[in-house]
C-alpha cells in the first residue's frame, strides 16, 4: 500500500475543494438498522471537502472536480474519533500510583490530590504545553473532535485556568469542579459544595459547555447524590449542560441522578442495577463506557452487551487522565471494547464516532455525509477490522484536508 498521495496539478495554491479518492473501504457511520448496517460502508466511494465540510459523496466514478485531489491508496477511511470524555490537563505524574495498583492496591479516587498539588503549582505556559503535547498524541491516533474537563485546579482562579486553556483547543469544555472534595475542604464538605455552586461556577461557567460532576458516594473524596444534584442544577441553571461521572466504583445513585437530570451522557456505568439500565433505555442519556480505566485500575469491565440489549446508545471514550487511565488512543479503547466488552468491531466503531457525537450532542461529526465536517480518520489498512485486529499498531490518523 503506498502513502497518501497530494497532488495540485496547476490548481492555484490555496486550493479550496479537495477530491479525495482510492479509498479502500468508506465507513460512512451514516446508515440506518443494525451496527453493521449503521456503519453504511461504501466500496468504490469517492468525497469532496471544501472549507472543512464534506459537500459531496459518491461513486468515485461521478466525482466531480475539484481544486485539488488527494489519492488514499486503498487506504480505509472512517469519521474521525470523538474522544467525549478526558481531563487533558494537567501536571504531575501518577506512574508510582499505577505501579501500586498492578501489585494489588485498590483506586478509590485519592490520588487526584496529587495531581491537584502539582497542577496547581504548574505555570500557564507549563499547562499549554502540556495540552498541546497531549492533543498531538490524540491526533495522530485519529481523534479529531475532543471533550475535555477541569477538575485538577479545584479553586477558582485555577479551574478558570484549566478551562481557559482547554477552550483553546476545544469547543467541547466541561467544569469539574466537583471532580473531589479538595484537601483543604476534607472537615467542610458542604463549605465546598458552596464554592463550587458559587464563586467556582461564576468563574467557569463562560468558559464551559457542559457540567460534571463525580458522584460516587463508594468513594470518600467524591460527591454523593445531595452534593452531586445541588452541584448539576446550579451548572444547569448558569446555563451548562450536564454529564455525570457515575457508578465506577460501586453501584450508585449516578446513572439515575443523570437520567434524571436530562444528562447528555453518564460516563463509566461500571455497576449497573436492573433499574438503571431500565432508566437508561427509557432515556437520552447516553452510557459511556471508559473501559480503559478498567484495564489501567484492574477493576471489573462494564457489561457492554447488557446495555445494548436494553437499547441504550453506547459510546466510548478514552477518560485519558493521569489516574485512572493514561492513554490517547482510541484505537486502543476500540480494541479493548471488542475484546473484552464483547462489543462487534461494528459497535465499537460507531460507540466511537457516532453514539459519542450523540453524547456531546452533536450531529455535525461522528459520520460522514454530505454538510457533516471534514472530520476523517485514514487507517493504513484496508478495512475497519483492523482496529481490534491489529491491537497496538498505529494505524488510524486524523487528516487535515
Ligand atoms: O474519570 N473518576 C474520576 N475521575 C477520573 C480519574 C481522575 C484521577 O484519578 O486523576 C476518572 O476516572
Ligand atoms: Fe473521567
Amino acid at each position: 500500500m503506498t502513502g497518501p498521495v497530494s497532488e495540485a496539478p496547476g490548481s492555484p495554491s490555496g486550493a479550496r475543494s479537495t477530491l479525495v479518492t482510492d479509498i479502500g473501504e468508506l465507513v460512512t457511520c451514516a446508515g440506518e438498522g443494525s451496527a453493521e448496517e449503521a456503519l453504511g460502508i461504501r466500496q468504490e466511494a469517492a468525497l469532496v471537502v471544501a472549507d472543512g465540510r464534506i459537500v459531496w459523496l459518491g461513486a468515485a466514478a461521478d466525482a466531480p472536480a475539484a481544486d485539488q485531489r488527494v489519492r488514499l491508496g486503498g487506504r480505509c477511511v472512517v469519521p474521525g474519533f470523538v474522544d467525549s470524555h478526558t481531563h487533558l490537563v494537567f501536571a504531575g505524574d501518577r506512574s508510582a500510583e499505577f505501579a501500586a495498583r498492578m501489585t494489588g492496591e485498590r483506586y478509590d479516587g485519592g490520588g487526584i490530590a496529587t495531581t491537584v498539588a502539582a497542577t496547581r503549582g504548574a505555570s500557564e505556559d507549563e499547562l499549554r504545553t502540556l495540552l498541546r503535547g497531549r492533543l498531538a498524541e490524540l491526533r495522530a491516533q485519529g481523534t479529531t473532535t475532543v471533550e475535555i474537563k477541569s477538575g485538577y485546579g479545584l479553586d477558582v482562579a485555577t479551574e478558570a485556568r484549566l478551562l481557559t486553556l482547554a477552550r483553546e483547543v476545544t469547543h467541547e469544555t466541561t467544569f469539574l469542579g466537583g471532580h473531589v472534595i479538595p484537601p483543604e475542604f476534607r472537615s467542610d464538605r458542604a463549605a465546598y459544595v458552596a464554592l463550587v455552586t458559587g464563586p467556582m461556577l461564576g468563574a467557569g461557567a463562560p468558559l464551559a459547555r457542559w457540567i460534571d460532576v463525580f458522584c460516587e458516594p463508594a468513594s470518600p473524596h467524591a460527591f454523593d447524590a445531595d452534593e452531586a444534584r445541588a452541584i448539576l442544577t446550579a451548572g444547569i441553571a448558569a446555563g451548562l449542560l450536564p454529564r455525570v461521572h457515575g457508578n465506577q466504583l460501586g453501584p450508585g445513585p449516578g446513572v439515575r441522578l443523570a437520567v434524571d437530570l436530562g444528562a447528555a451522557s453518564v460516563d463509566h456505568c461500571t455497576f449497573l442495577s436492573d433499574a438503571d439500565v431500565d432508566a437508561l433505555a427509557g432515556s437520552d442519556t447516553v452510557a459511556t463506557l471508559l473501559p480503559g480505566v478498567e484495564f489501567s485500575t484492574r477493576m471489573p469491565y462494564p457489561d457492554a452487551r447488557r446495555l445494548l440489549a436494553a437499547g441504550v446508545t453506547v459510546a466510548l471514550a478514552t477518560d485519558c487522565n493521569p489516574g485512572t487511565c493514561y492513554t490517547s488512543s482510541m484505537p486502543f479503547v476500540l480494541a479493548l471494547a471488542v475484546r473484552e466488552l464483547r462489543m462487534s468491531p461494528a459497535e465499537a466503531l460507531l460507540a466511537a464516532t457516532r453514539n459519542a457525537a450523540t453524547s456531546l450532542r452533536r450531529t455535525d461529526i461522528g459520520r460522514i455525509a454530505v454538510g457533516s465536517r471534514a472530520d476523517l480518520a485514514v487507517l493504513d489498512a484496508p478495512t475497519h477490522l483492523h482496529l481490534a485486529y491489529r491491537p497496538g499498531v498505529p494505524l488510524a490518523t486524523a487528516v487535515d484536508l
